[in-house]
């Protein structure tokens, strides 16, 4: 038998409500902030993600999933949003008539890592970008974004951890503060530390395997080798999020896995031991160099992405639901084949009308087709048999009153729409959201 491949899922139609709710929300969350939709391709040329061979991101490095074409071209599926955003942003010259673009995007993501709770090989991100000036504002516009979502999803328990990697002077400095501390010490360092100190020693800062060392832990911080300008930016990032009333700790260590970033980084932590290492459901930062670095002009940005998969199994863990459980509007069950040929067309109409309704399709037994009515959770069971078709009449009954009537199959519209604007739970919004 075929099985998915190792570190996917599928998404079952019991969850998949969950998925395009979770996309409703962050849709209408976007149109308040004014981030706009942009859609990229899922593969993209290799260059777009290795740019660079200094380049020590264990994502660029180890877990792309990369390809030859047909026509002898190289590929890569996606593992993020930001480079094919910036990509598409430079080769579409979105930067022609704006100040500040605002982007979002939603879809699968590609990496190669070992499966756990939280950690998938496709997973799904939603990520907001931003390029302008480089303001505090824009990088604050960002953060306060994507704490409207976790409002509007109602995850409260989270924690934001922000810090700065500084400008690019400030970073060289600190590169060789780190070089001379960690060369003293480079028998102790892991073989990929080891490589980073080459490549990027800020990286060694994020290492799994040497994270609990004294080494890591007395290393030399970013904090004492900033510039002016790079404080200055910290410290107005951090004066609007205390305007906004956004909570947040000042993690000096935090330094993320991409080697893009400058000044402002941050991640959103989901406060629970559930998701274990996976609990960081949105990170992102700023990156000044990346559109002048993919061909384009010298515009800074700033974004991030939120880990939707993970979004769902912390909302799941804190048990808030955000879908109403289903419902239709009408289920058919019918008694003789000339009843089952004529409700098909019956529901066909309903349906045309905006009336969420199925039928029950087997030659079952009437109780049995009450019993999938049922499952189905419908407003209106309608029950319409050989004998009642001939007189032009149909049985409705509603599964919130339990009353049972026969009225005339033409008067059916006007019936149970009268019932629907009745109706205790929504007072007719359901029939009117099923319209639109
Ligand atoms: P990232 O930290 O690599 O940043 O990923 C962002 C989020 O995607 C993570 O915090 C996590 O929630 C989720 N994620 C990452 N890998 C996996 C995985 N294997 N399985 C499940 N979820 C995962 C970026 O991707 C940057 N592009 C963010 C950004 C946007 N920075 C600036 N703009």
């Amino acid at each position: 038998m075929l099985s998915k491949p190792k570190g996917t899922y599928d998404v079952l139609p019991t969850n998949s409500r969950v998925w395009v709710k979770l996309e409703q929300i962050i849709r209408k969350v976007c149109e308040l902030s004014n981030y706009l939709e942009i859609r990229t391709p899922i593969f993209e040329q290799y260059e777009t993600f290795h740019r660079d061979q200094s380049d020590s991101s264990d994502l660029v490095n180890k877990e792309t999933y990369d390809f030859i074409d047909r026509g002898d071209r190289k590929m890569t599926l996606r593992p993020e949003g930001t480079a094919g955003c910036v990509r598409a942003y430079v080769e579409n010259k979105l930067y022609v008539n704006n100040k500040v673009t605002k982007l979002f995007y939603l879809g699968p993501m590609f990496r190669y890592e070992r499966q756990q709770k939280g950690r998938y090989r496709q997973f799904s991100q939603f990520g907001l970008e931003a390029y302008g000036p480089k303001s505090a504002l824009l990088d604050v516009d960002i953060i306060s974004t994507a704490v409207m979502l976790l409002k509007a999803v109602g995850l409260s328990k989270v924690r934001v951890r922000i810090n700065t990697l500084g400008d690019s002077e400030s970073r060289d400095n600190y590169r060789n503060v780190l070089v001379d501390y960690f060369s003293k010490h480079i028998n102790d360092l892991c073989e990929d530390c080891k490589v980073r100190l080459e490549k990027n020693p800020l990286r060694i800062l994020d290492c799994k395997v040497d994270k609990d060392s004294d080494i890591l832990k007395n290393a030399p911080l970013i904090s004492d080798y900033l510039n002016e300008a790079s404080k200055l930016h910290f410290k107005q990032v951090l004066n609007l999020l205390d305007e906004l009333k956004i909570n947040y700790v000042i993690d000096n260590h935090l330094v993320r896995g991409l080697d893009y970033y400058s000044d402002t980084v941050f991640e959103i932590e989901y406060e629970s031991d559930v998701l274990g290492n996976q609990n960081v459901i949105c990170a992102g930062g700023r990156y000044n160099d990346l559109v002048k670095d993919l061909g384009g002009p010298d515009i800074p940005g700033v974004g991030l992405a939120f880990g939707m998969d993970r979004l769902l199994l912390a909302l799941e863990n804190e048990n808030i639901n955000i879908v109403k459980p289903r419902a239709l509007h009408a289920f058919l069950i019918t008694l003789g084949e000339e009843a089952k040929e004529y409700g098909l067309g019956l529901i066909y109409n309903l349906r045309l009308q905006g009336f969420m309704c199925d039928m029950s399709y087997a030659s079952s037994s009437l109780k049995a087709q009450f019993k999938e009515a049922d499952q189905n959770n419908s407003h209106f069971t309608l029950i319409l048999g050989d004998n009642e078709l001939k007189e032009d009449n149909i049985n409705v009954k509603n599964n919130l009153t339990d009353e049972q009537v026969t009225i005339k199959i033409n008067e059916l519209t006007e019936y149970m729409l009268k019932e629907i604007n009745k109706c205790h739970n929504c007072g007719g919004k359901c029939h009117e959201k099923m319209s639109n």
